[in-house]
């Protein structure tokens, strides 16, 4: 393992018995074959000639990376294309390298594969704002249809039932009832928001399309909350609501901030602005703040574009699912079946709120650069003290997925049972940030842990056994949500 000036080591390609050692020769591969397949499918449209040329050029670099990764060749300096953090990552290759491909830190190396590869793109004429991901986010968002539905009929009904909350609280029914309702409504509301995040595309490479629609109904997500190791909401629950009381006794509308560093784009996002809305209409916040990336980020991450690119979808639900796709058309298979009445109507209800939520500012896109940088959110403080600045100001700053989660806890060889607090350094208790971390687990690192259950998931069926592999924690089965409480001195959940 690479030893790092950080409290422990740093998970590295070269250790076998980490998931770093199977993503960088198994997986990296197969993401850079999609985006070459991409670039190229979309290079046979082209009728420009000059771009055509250039697209033929970026297949070529890319082809190349892919040889590089699988060959174990250096990772050379990204070359200037015009951004402002090209330096920052070459100092950080010079002072860790040099470094090849199979031997370097995992969390680095992944940040710098994406990051490089965005170059390509940028050094373009013609392709400067492409993503070679967009087409699969899209298809997978469309795959989800079953769940989209049940949850947009879900949402709908949720919405009368905090209307009628509201209702009852001003006719002053048992108050600890209606409380209690909020907060399981809450839970329910985070849970989605939760896993929601097992099926990202670069894990995709391992699963089919019927394997991640088993995964996002009702059904399943009633099933997976056993498998939630570390359950944190109640904590967040009361900071919020703890907001919202103090919020009362100040005059006019003080604002009350909750952000979400996103994580994927399509079916995730969609449950994020599931959540979103929730928190709005149940008066839980009065501004949503969602933190997207500037490039395309391992694989599914959302763009801005991604955003504008579900609403479309929403706004014409029957052309984005009753027109066969192009492999479908190919395949043979039969068209889509038509949606229902109930169905449009519950899809055109999401479309109204969030386009309204949008349009009045209370959801509100804010990219940032440091997101696709290649360190650990340690460095926040010093190295966006801007944002870190801004995250001050929310009540709830929430951390999806396992990037996130990875870069909370600098992707190192904690303990399993080294507190949340701890593990995520300086954004922990004295931060000024809340912090709740929402993530299945899809990558070695994992804290907060009771003693032994690293142990006993190790022992379960394909859980690593006497491997040294934490096993258990690579595939999106477990989760846990953590809770730190930054803007209380020295409190901590
Ligand atoms: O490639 C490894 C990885 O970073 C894993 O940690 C995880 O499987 C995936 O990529 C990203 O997951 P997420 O979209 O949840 O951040
Ligand atoms: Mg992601």
């Amino acid at each position: 393992m690479a030893i790092t000036e950080t409290p422990r080591p740093s998970y590295s390609t070269g250790e076998k018995t980490s998931f770093a050692w199977q993503t960088a020769r198994e997986r990296w591969p197969v993401i850079l074959t999609q985006a070459i397949d991409d670039v190229y499918r979309s290079v046979q449209g082209c009728t420009d000639t000059e771009k055509e040329t250039e697209g033929r050029a970026i297949v070529e670099k890319l082809a190349r990376l892919k040889y590089d990764v699988q060959h174990d060749r250096a990772l050379e300096p990204i070359v200037d294309d015009g951004e402002p953090d090209v330096a920052a990552y070459n100092a950080e290759l010079a002072q860790l390298g040099p470094l090849s491909w199979l031997k370097a830190p995992w969390l680095f190396a992944e940040c710098y594969l994406f990051r490089r590869m965005s170059t390509f793109f940028k050094l373009s004429t013609h392709w400067t704002r492409y993503d070679a991901f967009a087409r699969q986010k899209i298809r997978t968002f469309r795959s989800s249809r079953p769940a989209v539905l049940e949850l947009a009929a879900r949402y709908r009904e949720l919405m009368q039932q905090i209307d009628a909350h509201k209702a009852d609280k001003s006719e002053n029914k048992d108050a600890a009832a209606v409380a209690a309702a909020e907060e399981t409504l809450f839970a329910e509301m985070c849970e989605i928001c939760l896993w929601g995040n097992a099926t990202d595309l670069s894990l995709l490479t391992n699963l089919t399309y019927e394997d991640i629609q088993k995964l996002q109904g009702a059904e399943a997500r009633r099933k997976a909350e056993a498998n939630i190791l570390v359950n944190d909401l109640p904590a967040a629950y009361k900071l919020l609501t703890k907001a919202r009381d103090v919020a009362a006794q100040k005059p006019g509308t003080p604002e009350r901030r909750v952000d979400i560093v996103l994580d994927n784009a399509g079916f995730e996002l969609y449950v994020d602005l599931i959540l979103a809305g929730y928190l709005l209409r149940a008066g839980l916040a009065t501004v949503v703040v969602l933190h997207p990336k500037n490039i395309p980020w391992f694989v599914s991450d959302v763009l801005p574009s991604d955003f504008a690119a579900l609403l479309n979808a929403l706004a014409s639900p029957q052309r984005f699912y009753e027109t066969p796709s192009e492999e479908e058309g190919l395949q043979g298979k039969p068209a889509p079946v038509p949606l229902t009445e109930a169905e449009r109507a519950d899809l055109a209800f999401l479309f109204g709120e969030w386009s309204q939520l949008y349009a009045n500012g209370q959801v509100v896109l804010r990219p940032n650069i440091f997101w696709t940088q290649p360190g650990s959110f340690w460095r926040l403080p010093k190295e966006a003290p801007a944002l870190y600045e801004d995250l001050k100001a929310s009540e709830l700053v929430i951390f999806k997925g396992d990037l996130n989660y990875r870069k909370l806890t600098s992707d190192l060889d904690w303990d399993a049972t080294t507190p949340f607090v701890e593990a995520i350094g300086p954004l922990g208790p004295g931060s000024g940030v809340n912090v709740l971390a929402l993530r299945t687990c899809k990558a070695d690192v994992v804290v907060g842990l009771p003693a032994g259950k690293d142990e006993e998931l190790r022992q379960s069926e394909g859980g690593g056994g006497d491997s040294g592999a934490r096993k258990w924690a690579w595939n999106g089965k477990w989760a846990v949500v953590s809770c730190s409480q930054g803007k209380e001195e020295a409190s901590s959940a």
